[in-house]
């Protein structure tokens, strides 16, 4: 899916681009610290300061939306460059550097590039982070092995790979039967209320999932706008990811089933995995 990336149309990017408030008012802060707050998975920041304190403190963040990950470990002394392919997004991301003091903001770069096609002139990083589902954002199986390819090639050997996605088990696979309400929120331009909608269609073949629902904002005249959105993920299972990796050029370390090293289980909500460059 992301093999010709246009910017700010290609899907992943338009769901991804804030939420819907920004989507045309890209003056409002996009909300992944929110979201990952509502699904209790915030911390996994924490484990990845402690991954760089074990691993070395030059790191690249690939997909880093506003900068979720990159600004704490910026405030960790960590030297970080961070990538993602949404300008909209990395505008965002840049504005919340302001909240960086000097001179820790001069440890961080923001590169503008689809990580599926990754190039950068530094090829020695201790610590490659591809956090909160970003690589499964990436809906093609042969593009997802590419970005392990180029995560492998910007490493130093024996650096470190981080990255957490779905465990596939925890996702309803068959597909949900309607888009069900996922969170209701204030539109911050006009006080409005608006609810957002969320559902996942049926696996295909491919092991590609549409994410698809809608945003109802309900006005003071009672009326009521309705606005839709769609994307695709692909899923991948447990040894298939190892299997990846190992052709990317990696070692698997570990997988845990969570941000505190919890054993993976098929109830585990999300796979963390830890591999080395050989
Ligand atoms: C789920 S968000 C995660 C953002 C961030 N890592 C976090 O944890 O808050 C996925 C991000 O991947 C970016 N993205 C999707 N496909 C990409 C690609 N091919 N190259 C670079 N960035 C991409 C989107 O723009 C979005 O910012």
């Amino acid at each position: 899916m992301n093999s010709s990336i246009k910017d700010a149309s290609h899907p992943s990017i338009v769901y991804y681009d804030g939420d819907y408030p920004s989507r045309n008012q890209t003056e409002y802060p996009e909300n992944f610290d929110e979201v990952v707050t509502y699904q209790g998975i915030a911390d996994d920041v924490d484990k990845y300061i402690q991954l760089t304190a074990q691993y070395g403190k030059k790191v690249l963040e690939l997909c880093c939306g506003t900068g979720r990950i990159s600004i704490p470990l910026i405030n960790q002394d960590c030297v970080v460059t961070a990538v993602d392919a949404s300008a909209a997004i990395l505008k965002q991301f840049r504005r919340k550097v302001g909240s960086i003091p000097f001179p820790k903001s001069e440890n961080l770069s923001i590169v503008k590039q689809d990580v599926t096609q990754l190039s950068l002139d530094t090829r020695d990083f201790d610590v490659v982070i591809c956090g909160f589902n970003s690589l499964l954002c990436i809906a093609d199986f042969n593009l997802q092995l590419q970005t392990l390819r180029n995560a492998a090639d910007h490493l130093r050997p024996h650096g470190l790979l981080a990255l957490d996605i779905w465990n596939p088990l925890a996702v309803n696979l068959y597909g949900d039967i309607k888009p069900e309400p996922f969170f209701t929120r204030k539109n911050p331009h006009n006080g409005n209320t608006y609810t957002r909608f969320a559902a996942t269609g049926p696996m295909t073949i491919n092991q590609v999932q549409s994410v698809y629902g809608w945003y109802d904002e309900f006005k003071k005249d009672g009326t009521v706008t309705r606005q839709s959105y769609h994307m695709e993920w692909r899923l991948i299972f447990r040894y298939e990811i190892q299997l990846m990796l190992e052709r990317a050029g990696f070692t698997l370390k570990a997988i845990y089933g969570g941000n505190h090293n919890e054993p993976l289980t098929s109830d585990s909500l999300k796979m963390f995995i830890e591999a080395e460059k050989v």
